[in-house]
Formats: C-alpha cells, sequence, structure tokens
C-alpha cells in the first residue's frame, strides 16, 4: 500500500477551519518552524478511519480504557520487542511529561534527588524543581571527531550520584542524540542502577523509530530482569503515528507495589482517558505497521539528505541520528555564528527564518535541534537557507 509522506498536509492556514498547532504559529509566516517534535504527515489511514467511527458515534461522555488496546500494547510489545507483558501492568494516562511528573511524586520523598543525563528532552531538567526534589545531572561524552557517536559516560554518572539519589529519569532511544544506546552501555547503567538502588523511569516514546534496517528496540526493563521490578516503562503511539495532540501515553509498571503508589500519586491530578486517544492508539498498535514502515523508509532518506547537507557546512557537526526525526547540531564552531552574542537557534531565526528548539534548553548551549519529519519539500526549503549562512 502506498502512503503519502511528500504532499504538504496545510498547519497554517487548514482550510478546513482555524486550527493552531504549536509548530506552526508560535512564529511568523515567513518561518520554517522545524522544532517542536511533531511530524506534518497525517496520521495512517487506519488510525483515522478509527476516528471517524468513533466521532460519528456522538457521544462523548467519560470512557475507560479498552481491554482491548491493553491486549494491542501487549502484542505489539511480544512481536516488536520480544517483550511479554501483562495488560493490568499498563497504567494509561494523558502524556509521557505527566508520567514522569508522577514518577517523581509517588516514587521519591521531598529533598530526594531525581537524575538525568544531559543533553535532554528539557521537560526532564524541570521534574526535580517541579515536584520539591533535588535536580541531579550529569553529562553524556560529546563525540571527540565529526561522526563519532555521543556516548554514555557511566563515570560522570556514577559521580553525580549522592546519598539523596532515588531515581534516575532516563531516555531511550535518546533525546535530542538520537542514539540508541548498545547493549554494553545499557548493562553498565543497570550495574550502577542496582548499586545505587535506584528506581528508573526509562522513557522510550522514540522506540518504534529506530531508523537502521533491521534494529530492533530492546526495553530496558527486558533487557535486565534484575531492572523490571525497578523500572517504569513509558511509551505512546504519539510519537510513530504523529498522535500527540490526542493525548495518550502508556506507563508499563510490573512491580505491583510501584503501580500502586503510581496510581495513587495520579488520582484527582490527570483527567480520565481521552476517548479518542484511546481509540487512535488501539488503531495505530493494531493496523499501522504498514505506515510506520513507509514512514522509516521516508525518515531514512531525509536522514541521508541532511547528513550530506552538514558534511558541506564548516564547523558544524552532527552524529547521525540512529533514531526518530531529530539531529542535534553542534554549531559552536560555525564560522557564521563567531562573536555573535545570540544563541545559534536565535541567529538563524532572526538571519533566515527557520525555527531550531536551542540546545540550552537541553542543557548545552550553542547546539540546535532539527526535526526532520516533515516533507522533503519543506526540509529542502529550510537545508536552503541554511546553506545561505552555513556553507563554506
Ligand atoms: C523523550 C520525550 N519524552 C516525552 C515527550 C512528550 O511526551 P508527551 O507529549 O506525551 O508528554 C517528548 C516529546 O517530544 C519526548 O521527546
Amino acid at each position: 500500500m502506498e502512503f503519502d509522506f511528500a504532499t504538504p498536509v496545510d498547519r497554517r492556514h487548514p482550510p478546513e477551519g482555524d486550527w493552531p498547532s504549536q509548530k506552526w504559529h508560535r512564529y511568523g509566516e515567513d518561518v520554517l518552524p522545524l522544532w517542536v517534535a511533531d511530524m506534518d504527515f497525517a496520521s495512517p489511514p487506519a488510525v483515522i478511519e478509527a476516528l471517524q467511527a468513533r466521532v460519528a458515534h456522538g457521544v462523548f461522555g467519560y470512557g475507560q480504557v479498552p481491554e482491548s488496546l491493553k491486549q494491542a500494547v501487549c502484542d505489539w510489545s511480544v512481536e516488536h520487542y520480544g517483550w511479554a507483558i501483562a495488560p493490568d501492568w499498563q497504567l494509561w494516562l494523558p502524556g509521557v511529561v505527566p508520567a514522569l511528573h508522577l514518577a517523581s511524586l509517588a516514587l521519591t520523598a521531598p529533598g530526594d534527588g531525581v537524575l538525568t543525563v544531559t543533553p535532554i528532552y528539557p521537560p526532564f531538567l524541570r521534574v526535580a524543581e517541579h515536584t520539591g526534589r533535588l535536580p541531579q545531572q550529569a553529562a553524556l561524552r560529546a563525540p571527540g571527531a565529526p561522526g563519532e557517536p555521543w556516548r554514555l559516560d557511566l563515570e560522570a554518572l556514577e559521580a553525580a550520584i549522592t546519598p539523596e539519589t532515588r531515581l534516575l529519569l532516563w531516555c531511550q532511544p535518546h533525546n535530542p542524540t538520537g542514539r540508541v544506546w548498545t547493549r554494553e552501555e545499557l548493562a553498565g547503567l543497570a550495574a550502577l542502577v542496582e548499586r545505587h538502588d535506584l528506581l528508573v523511569v526509562s522513557d522510550e516514546l522514540h522506540c518504534d523509530l529506530l531508523l537502521d534496517e533491521g534494529a530492533r528496540h530492546v526495553p530496558l526493563a527486558a533487557a535486565f530482569p534484575g531492572l523490571a521490578y525497578r523500572t517504569l516503562t513509558l511509551w505512546a503511539p504519539s510519537k510513530t503515528f504523529n498522535l500527540a495532540g490526542l493525548t495518550a501515553a502508556c506507563a508499563v509498571i510490573p512491580d505491583a507495589g510501584l503501580r500502586r503508589r503510581f496510581a495513587a500519586a495520579a488520582k484527582g491530578l490527570q483527567p480520565d482517558g481521552n476517548v479518542l486517544g484511546l481509540v487512535a492508539a488501539e488503531a495505530a498498535y493494531r493496523h499501522g505497521e504498514p505506515w510506520r514502515q513507509a514512514l522509516l523508509e521516508t525518515l531514512r532518506d531525509h536522514r541521508r539528505r541532511l547528513v550530506e547537507r552538514v558534511a558541506r557546512w564548516p564547523g558544524v557537526t552532527l552524529s547521525a541520528p540512529e533514531s526518530t526525526y531529530l539531529a542535534w547540531l553542534d554549531l559552536r564552531e560555525a564560522p557564521a555564528l563567531q562573536g555573535t552574542e545570540a544563541s545559534p537557534q536565535r541567529w538563524l531565526l532572526e538571519h533566515v527564518s527557520v525555527a531550531l528548539s536551542d540546545g540550552a534548553d537541553f542543557g548545552w548551549p550553542g547546539f540546535v535541534r532539527l526535526n526532520f519529519g516533515t516533507t522533503a519539500a519543506q526540509l529542502e526549503a529550510a537545508l536552503s537557507r541554511l546553506d545561505g549562512v552555513l556553507k563554506g
């Protein structure tokens, strides 16, 4: 079956109605937005059809998480990750970021340390503060030379651990670098987690977007069974099937005690399930696979275009992302940016009207994150603008 990832869907001025989006309405009309992490593609036809049927029903009272959705996630997990999970390990909630906060509230006490690595998706950096816990961070090891990957720095991570440290907020695959951590890196992490008796939230939101042919995601809790009973795994169909606005995510918690504590903390702080989000999630997991495969081909092609282009920009480096549609660019040595006060993100916005995400928000100033989950034409237009100032 053919899917269309080339024809632009008008998100700036949809002909059907006035439906502002964060991505397209934050900046002016002349700006090409390659920032917030959603894609410019329509969701899989099977998802749209399921939503149409649910909308036609016309009654949107309080729903319940369908058992059939929980089963669809169990099936997806076995088939794609080789991990047999039980339906009742799943707690559905409106988002992964709320789950990060709830985990901190539920599983730690005021003053406990909440540890993460940088660079990292910005909300990770605010969880501790928002929940009255102690923020703790360790930097990843940046590439030593162009083309090398970002690496987990286990020594730095261990050095950041104090007697207060209780919870690790982990991200695999990693936003913003696109790293898919190696078994060796994860084994070191697992040993460290056990040694310091930590709990882990493993945000695996991007795990169905591994770009290399044949790559297979292994959930942290599945790779190291000793970790399963101290890990909350967060999944959602939102990145893979472009459903972020429908707010449906899933925490997989094998340990009954942790599950009870998490569910108790969630009471009153989050709404009941979004009936449309749950329908979309089930359709995506049951029928979205052919679309996902076609999407991965498109994203591979876009990654190739991007890597080729960045290679022509002196002083700019990128280690090709192994997953998702986000690219993490180091602009600290870019000649055009030398001597400017503005961040690279601000400078590029002002000079070429391309909106990227600012690395400073991820804990690493001088970097930007570029979202290539858009049509080839829009990506090309943005790269041409960037060529104008970054090409040698
Ligand atoms: C790693 C990661 N976690 C969480 C989120 C946000 O998830 P949600 O919209 O479900 O809160 C994102 C969005 O970009 C993300 O990249």
